[in-house]
């Protein structure tokens, strides 16, 4: 195993709690800024059944991901934000969160979850353009991606996605 990939391994993985609440705004407000975090933190902190993780290193929060269920196909989750700090990147370390965060949705019981992001990296996880077809969003295009938990989630769907108010603000201020 290369050094960078040791330490992507010898990172933790877990859910937040509230005592990382300063720090993963912090985390997140260095990498998308303040507006972005203070959603961030809305979302967490606010009733939707949030799944929140972080990757910890030496008792360091280095890396934060984020998936809000959103209304339309059964148990649907929207990923966002997702952010490992400068200094850890290109370590593996945003694979194994998002890897983390997947597997923590399946236990959960949720079925697909939605993601605008780089293609070339959320297709390593199996998410395809393809697959987000069946959605109406404002933002369609190749960067527009899903992945169904379960096999054949989306199956026979189509139809818009619902995102709350809190997530739309967040990918204004992640994308603007
Ligand atoms: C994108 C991000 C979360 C990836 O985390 P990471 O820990 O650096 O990534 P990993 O080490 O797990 O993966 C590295 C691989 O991803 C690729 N990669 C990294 N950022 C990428 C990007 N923006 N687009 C496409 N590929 C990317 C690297 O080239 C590398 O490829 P390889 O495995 O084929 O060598 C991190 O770079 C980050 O926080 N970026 C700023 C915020 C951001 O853009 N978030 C994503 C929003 S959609």
């Amino acid at each position: 195993m290369s050094e960078r990939k040791s330490i992507a391994a010898r990172a933790n993985y877990r859910e937040t709690g509230a005592s990382d609440r300063i720090e993963v705004h912090a985390l997140q407000a260095s990498v998308y800024g303040t507006g972005a975090a203070g959603v961030s933190e809305a979302l967490i902190s606010g009733p939707a059944d949030t799944l929140s993780l972080v990757a910890e290193l030496e008792e360091q929060i280095i890396g934060h991901i984020l998936l809000t269920p959103i209304a339309g196909p059964e148990r649907a989750l929207a990923l966002a934000p997702h952010a490992i700090l400068p200094a850890w990147r290109d370590m593996q370390i945003g694979t194994e969160l998002v890897r983390h965060a997947l597997k923590l949705a399946r236990d959960r019981n949720w079925r697909c979850v939605f993601v605008y992001g780089q293609p070339d990296y959320y297709c390593r996880f199996g998410f395809r353009s393809s697959t987000a077809d069946c959605a109406e969003v404002i933002w369609q295009g190749p960067r527009f991606l899903a992945l169904e938990l379960e096999p054949a989630a989306l199956a026979g769907w189509s139809g818009a996605l619902e995102y709350p108010d809190a997530y739309l603000a967040l990918a204004e201020a992640i994308h603007r």
